[in-house]
């Protein structure tokens, strides 16, 4: 069960995840990761297609794992809370839902990171990306050093990455970082738009597909084809493949099964 700092709730197609912690601009101390893990857990069971992660309030998606814990730590300790945050960013990469940030204002350090590990992000104007790790001596440790580049390229996270620099949403939103970029009021709405998108199509020919760009993405080009052709084989011993077929041919609307 995931604690108060975290809410779970059923909107649509969707399981709307949301960081409680606007006081402290949704910081991610040991409890909120911990928190959000269970969160994430009940999620993955709930019914619907996708996910969305969002931060509580009007200023911050979330402000980066918590300073205040982390001042004091020792390596060994660091070492525990990088396990645990990349525990976190592991269980929503490999959530067998769509995952679907909706940034609605600062997403910094393991905010960013979090962020980075859904398979889309969704911004709010206001919204504000960044890994300001360097400026307090310490390194991105949720995962960015590694999947910014795999987004933006290489140059692009060395920018953000070594500069410690805050970019803007239209700045992301030109650089691939976000999907799209949307007024606060609509931020959940296009989430949802993005789920209900999605949830109207097979269930294992989308989950097919995630996995074949997740997984090629750390694949060579030819490894990657070669999931691939084995994932489109695989569709077709499903009943949704025939369904899909039968119902465009029969000039209808299909209706999934989820096997
Ligand atoms: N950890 C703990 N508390 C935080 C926090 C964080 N990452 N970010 C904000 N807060 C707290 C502030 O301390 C403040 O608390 P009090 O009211 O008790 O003083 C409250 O949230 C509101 O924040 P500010 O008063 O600072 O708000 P602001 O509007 O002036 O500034 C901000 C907003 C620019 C986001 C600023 O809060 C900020 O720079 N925060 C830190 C961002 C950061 O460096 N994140 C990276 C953390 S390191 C990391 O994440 C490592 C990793 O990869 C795992």
């Amino acid at each position: 069960m995931p604690g108060p700092l975290v809410r779970v709730e059923t909107v649509r197609s969707a399981q709307i995840v949301t960081i409680d912690r606007p006081e402290a601009l949704n910081a991610l101390n040991h409890v909120v990761i911990l928190d959000l893990v269970a969160a994430l857990e009940r999620a993955n069971r709930a019914p619907g297609s996708a996910i969305v992660l969002t931060g509580a309030g009007e200023k911050a998606f979330c402000a980066g794992a918590d300073i205040a814990e982390m001042a004091t730590m020792d390596p060994s300790a660091a070492a525990e809370h990088a396990r645990l945050g990349h525990g976190l960013a592991d269980a929503i990469a490999a959530s067998p839902k769509v995952t679907i940030a909706a940034v609605n204002g600062y997403a910094l350090g393991g905010g960013c990171e979090m962020a980075l590990a859904c398979d889309l992000r969704v911004a709010s104007e206001n919204a504000q990306f960044g890994l300001p790790e360097v400026g307090l001596a310490v390194i991105p440790g949720f995962g960015g050093t590694q999947r910014l580049p795999r987004i933006v390229g290489e140059p692009r996270a060395k920018q953000m990455i070594l500069t410690g620099e805050r970019i803007k949403a239209d700045t992301a939103l030109s650089w691939g970082l976000v999907n799209a970029v949307v007024p606060r009021e609509k931020l959940l709405e296009e989430a949802l738009r993005i789920a209900d998108a999605i949830s109207v199509h097979g269930p294992r020919a989308v989950a097919l597909a995630r996995e074949s760009i997740t997984r090629g993405m750390s694949m060579t080009l030819a490894e990657g084809l070669a999931f691939e052709q084995k994932a489109f084989a695989l569709c077709f011993a499903t009943r949704d493949q025939k369904e899909g077929m039968k119902a465009f041919l029969e000039k209808r609307k299909p209706s999934y099964e989820g096997r």
